[in-house]
C-alpha cells in the first residue's frame, strides 16, 4: 500500500517573514510535535554567498556559496542532530549512539549537552583530534575505531544492542533528514522562490542531497513553488579515494577494500545505506556523479580562502574543483546560476593539512 501525506495548506510561505533565523521557522513540516521538545543551538539561515571575484576570475556569471560551517559545531550535521535529539527528547530517550566521521559526533553531543540525554559517540581513530576533543567537552563518551566509518557503525550498531541506545546513524533513524531537508527550503527562500540551475553538494551517506531534493517536492505540494518548477540539476561530488556513490551511479561498483581515508573525512564514507535515492535523486534531477583528489580539495581550500575569505571546509572545496571540471566538459552553460553547498568549516580540519 503506497501512503500519500498531504502537507498542510494552511502553511503559507507568507507566514516566514515573522519568524526567528533558525531551520525552526520551517516547523510545520518538521516533525516534532512539541515547541518545549526543540532542542536549538540556532541552526540554519546561514548565508548564501556570492563568490564575486572566483566567478570574475573564472567567468562565471553567477555563482554562489551557502555557507553551512557557520552553523552550530561548524557544520551542516547541526540541523539533522537538532531535529533527531529535539525528537528523542520528545520520545524520552535517555541515551543514544552514533557512528561519525566527525562532524556529526560534535554535532550530536552539542546537543546531547543541551537536552540533557548520555551521548557515545563512535568514530574512526584517524579523525582530527578537534572532532574529538569537542566532544570531550560536550561531555559525550568517545570511542575511537580503526578503519572507516562503516566499521564505527558495527560498534555502535552493537551499543545499541547491547545498552539500549537509540541509534543515530545516517538513514538508519527517520529525523536527521528532515533537519538536513531545511537546507532546501532555505535555498528557495533566501532566493526569493529562484531556485539555481545547478547545485553542487559533498556526497558521503547522502542524508543533506536526498533531504535538499525532499524539500522542493514538499515546497511544490505546498504550493511555495509550481507545480512546473524547473528542479536544479543536482551534483554528487566524492573524493576519488572512496567514491562508491560515483562507482555506483556509473556502474562501476568496486569492493569495500577500494575506499580508503580523505582529507575530507566526511566523505570517506565506503558504504552509503541510502544509495539508491541518492542515485535517483541524481537521475531524477538530470545531474551528474564526479570525483576530486585530496590533493585537489587542498588546493581548492586555498583558492576559495584566499580569494573570498572564506575557509571551506575540503567537502566544500571539492565542490569548487568539480564545477571547474564540470565546465572544462561543457556540462555548466554560460549564464546559470551554480550553488555549491559548503557543508563544513575549514578550521575543524587544519590538522589534516600539517
Ligand atoms: C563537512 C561534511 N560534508 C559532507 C558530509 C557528507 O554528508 P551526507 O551524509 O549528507 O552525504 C559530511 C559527513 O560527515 C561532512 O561532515
Amino acid at each position: 500500500m503506497v501512503t500519500t501525506y498531504h502537507l498542510s495548506d494552511s502553511f503559507k510561505k507568507e507566514m516566514l517573514a515573522e519568524r526567528p533565523a533558525t531551520m525552526w521557522r520551517y516547523a510545520e513540516v518538521l516533525p516534532v510535535l512539541a515547541p518545549e521538545n526543540i532542542v536549538s543551538l540556532g541552526e540554519g539561515m546561514t548565508p548564501i554567498i556570492e563568490l564575486n571575484r572566483l566567478a570574475a576570475r573564472h567567468d562565471f556569471q553567477n555563482l554562489m556559496l551557502k555557507d553551512e560551517g557557520l552553523n552550530p559545531t561548524g557544520s551542516f550535521k547541526a540541523r539533522g542532530l537538532s531535529m533527531a535529539i529535539s525528537r528523542a527528547k520528545e520520545l524520552g530517550v535517555e541515551q543514544v549512539v552514533v557512528p561519525t566521521a566527525g562532524n556529526a559526533g560534535g554535532a550530536m553531543s552539542a546537543y546531547c549537552a543541551a537536552a540533557g540525554i548520555r551521548a557515545t559517540v563512535v568514530m574512526p581513530g584517524h579523525t582530527p583530534k578537534i572532532f574529538q576533543q569537542e566532544c570531550h567537552y560536550y561531555g559525550a563518551e568517545v570511542i575511537l575505531v580503526e578503519g572507516l566509518i562503516d566499521k564505527s557503525g558495527q560498534v555502535a550498531a552493537k551499543i545499541e544492542k547491547e545498552q539500549g541506545a537509540f541509534n543515530i546513524a545516517t538513514l538508519k533513524e527517520p529525523y536527521r533528514l528532515e533537519g538536513k531537508k531545511t537546507m532546501g527550503y532555505e535555498i528557495a527562500e533566501q532566493l526569493n522562490w529562484e531556485l539555481p540551475d545547478v547545485i553542487l553538494y559533498p556526497t558521503g551517506g547522502g542524508t543533506g542531497l536526498i533531504g535538499i531534493w525532499k524539500a522542493f517536492h514538499e515546497m511544490i505540494q505546498l504550493g511555495w513553488l509550481p507545480s512546473d518548477v524547473k528542479l536544479p540539476r543536482m551534483v554528487v561530488v566524492q573524493a576519488e579515494n572512496c567514491a562508491p556513490m560515483v562507482d555506483f551511479i556509473q556502474g562501476s561498483e568496486r569492493g569495500l577494500e577500494a575506499y580508503t581515508e580523505s582529507v575530507a573525512n566526511g566523505l570517506a564514507v565506503p558504504v552509503a545505506f541510502g544509495k539508491d535515492m541518492i542515485r535517483a535523486v541524481v537521475e531524477e534531477s538530470d545531474g551528474l556523479a564526479l570525483t576530486v583528489t585530496d590533493q585537489e580539495m587542498a588546493a581548492g581550500m586555498r583558492e576559495v580562502s584566499a580569494a573570498e575569505g572564506i575557509l571551506v571546509a575540503p567537502e566544500g572545496a571539492a565542490l569548487w574543483k568539480a564545477l571547474l571540471k564540470l565546465r572544462e566538459q561543457g556540462q555548466i552553460a554560460d549564464g546559470e546560476r551554480v550553488l555549491m553547498v559548503n557543508t563544513g568549516n575549514g578550521y575543524k580540519y587544519l590538522e589534516n593539512f600539517q
